[in-house]
């Protein structure tokens, strides 16, 4: 198989956009084109002045020193394909809404379309990758429709590389990842092809780093390492309400557990909840593998750990009401925060949208301020959680505000949804001097200095500590 030269990539997303132009910069003899049929996103990629179709630290940099060099986007998905000697599938693999397994299974539809799309326009032999988080066998299913639809001296290898970075730090986990997984099939040309992407990434990731495994494996993995990162979350937000009840403190118990070597100290930060499109989807599509392979009890184990989250997330909202002298109704609350976790803009699944929704659901005044989301994504999201209320009754009860500070105006209660670091510096003392009498602080990010606010006044409540007041 000879060296990749071009690449091509499916998808110009959260996963595809970093991946490949991080690709583009640390391999500048390869041209990587990343595609996709939405043409407000292409555009946005290639705006003039950088406006990139999302906000992630350090990507602007990226994109800025390979675009026009050896990275470019296009609506010309077909192009795309026929010009590249190596394809990334990275298109969205949310949960089915309808059908067998909605609300479980991983819809495989774009996968599919993009799959089809490839046999259909490809003349030449291409490695194609799996970019996407997909069920186990996925990869069985893409090459059963390559193999069935291709011309004549095509051929196709398939290769798998889930995609591990986090966003908010998608660049720093690009340039140096913990791992770069490759699952292929354990034949000759399987291995081949792999190599052929393991020296794509050796032109900036260490070799020992680079994990070569076989194809279900790295499928697997993927929603393996996911679903137990959700998984420690939800274990100390369990403890975060057994130590609100008893006077302890979850920070306290998680540097005590965390400094076990065995156990480690990174995620263990008790939280409203998780969010982001990735830990509910993939672990639900996992409760679906097993219980697809009959194994109950196992789909019920992993079932548990979104069981807990919804519950942390109700549970934060319920505490808000009772301290609130049991009653919201015409209070106005302010939420800081609106995007699933901080230097994101990215809102999907986010625990702010539950809380909101509750908060709207007892009647309340909500404002809202977030210094990445935009105004439109805030009445999406605000829609689709509410599909029974129509929009302009919603605006009726929320107001989008453009600083922390106009946001806490007038409110009786402030409540910390994402971990902003703004939110931990904002003049508290102004934010106290605008607010209603008794002014209350609910953080459910572990985020502000609570001596400080009940010194200047603040009845506060921090998620996993039993101390009010
Ligand atoms: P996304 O929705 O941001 O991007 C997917 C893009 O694919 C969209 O722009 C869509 O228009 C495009 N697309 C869909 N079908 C297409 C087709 N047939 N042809 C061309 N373009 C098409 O999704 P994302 O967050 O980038 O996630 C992509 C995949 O990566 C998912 O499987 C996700 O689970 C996985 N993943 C995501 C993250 C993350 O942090 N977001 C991290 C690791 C893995
Ligand atoms: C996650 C995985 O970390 C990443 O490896 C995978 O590729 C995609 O899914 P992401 O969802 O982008 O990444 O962000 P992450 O940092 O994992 O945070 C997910 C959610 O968990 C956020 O809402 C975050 O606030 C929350 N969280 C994280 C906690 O509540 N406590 C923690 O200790 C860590």
């Amino acid at each position: 198989m000879p060296a990749v030269n071009k690449i091509c990539c499916i998808g110009a997303g959260y996963v595809g956009g970093p991946t490949c132009a991080v690709i583009a910069l640390k391999c500048p003899h390869i041209q990587v084109t990343i595609v996709d049929l939405n043409k407000a996103r292409i555009d946005a990629w290639n705006s003039p002045d950088f406006k990139l179709p999302i906000y992630e630290p350090g990507l602007e940099d990226v994109v800025r020193k390979a675009r026009g060099r050896n990275l470019f986007f296009s609506t010309d998905v077909d192009k795309g394909i026929q010009d590249a000697d190596l394809i990334f599938v990275s298109v969205n693999t949310p949960t089915k809404k309808s059908g067998v397994g909605a609300g479980f299974a991983a819809d495989l539809n774009y996968v599919e379309l993009a799959t089809r799309r490839i046999a259909a326009v490809a003349n030449s032999s291409k490695i194609v990758v799996e970019k996407s988080t997909v069920p186990c066998r996925t990869a069985e299913s893409m090459r059963t429709i390559l193999e069935a639809n291709s011309k004549p001296n095509c051929r196709f290898d398939i290769l798998s590389n889930p995609e591990f970075l986090a966003e908010g730090t998608a660049i720093s986990d690009l340039f140096s990842p913990d791992r770069v997984l490759i699952g292929s099939l354990q034949t000759a040309e399987g291995k081949t092809a792999c190599n052929a992407l393991a020296e794509v990434y050796s032109n900036w990731v260490p070799t020992d780093r680079i994990l070569t495994v076989g194809l279900w494996s790295s499928e697997l993995s993927k929603l393996a390492a996911n679903a137990m990162l959700a998984q420690r979350i939800s274990s100390i937000n369990a403890l975060s309400a057994i130590c609100e009840a008893t006077g302890a403190n979850i920070d306290e118990v998680a540097n005590a557990v965390g400094y076990d070597s065995r156990v480690g100290p990174k995620f263990l930060r008790a939280s409203v909840g998780f969010g982001g499109s990735c830990f509910q989807k993939d672990i639900l599509n996992l409760v679906y593998l097993s219980e697809s392979l009959h194994l109950p009890e196992v789909a019920n184990y992993w079932k548990q750990v979104v069981i807990m989250n919804e519950y942390q997330k109700s549970r934060f909202s319920k505490t808000v009401v009772d301290t609130l002298f049991n009653t919201i109704t015409g209070k106005r609350i302010a939420v800081l925060g609106f995007a699933f976790k901080a230097d994101t803009g990215d809102t999907r699944e986010s625990a702010a949208i539950s809380l909101i929704r509750d908060f709207q659901s007892e009647k309340a005044l909500v404002n809202i301020y977030d210094p990445q989301v935009e105004q439109e994504q805030i009445w999406a999201d605000l829609a689709e959680a509410s599909p029974a209320t129509p929009l302009a009754s919603i605006q009726k009860q929320v107001t989008i505000c453009h600083s922390a500070i106009e946001a806490c105006k007038n409110a009786e209660a402030v409540v910390i949804a994402t971990e902003w670091k703004e939110f931990r510096e904002i003049d508290w003392e102004a934010v106290y001097q605008g607010m209603n009498k008794p002014a209350f602080v609910f953080d459910g990010r572990l985020l502000v200095d609570a001596a400080k606010l009940r010194k200047i006044g603040f009845k506060v409540t921090v998620i996993g500590r039993g101390e009010r007041v």
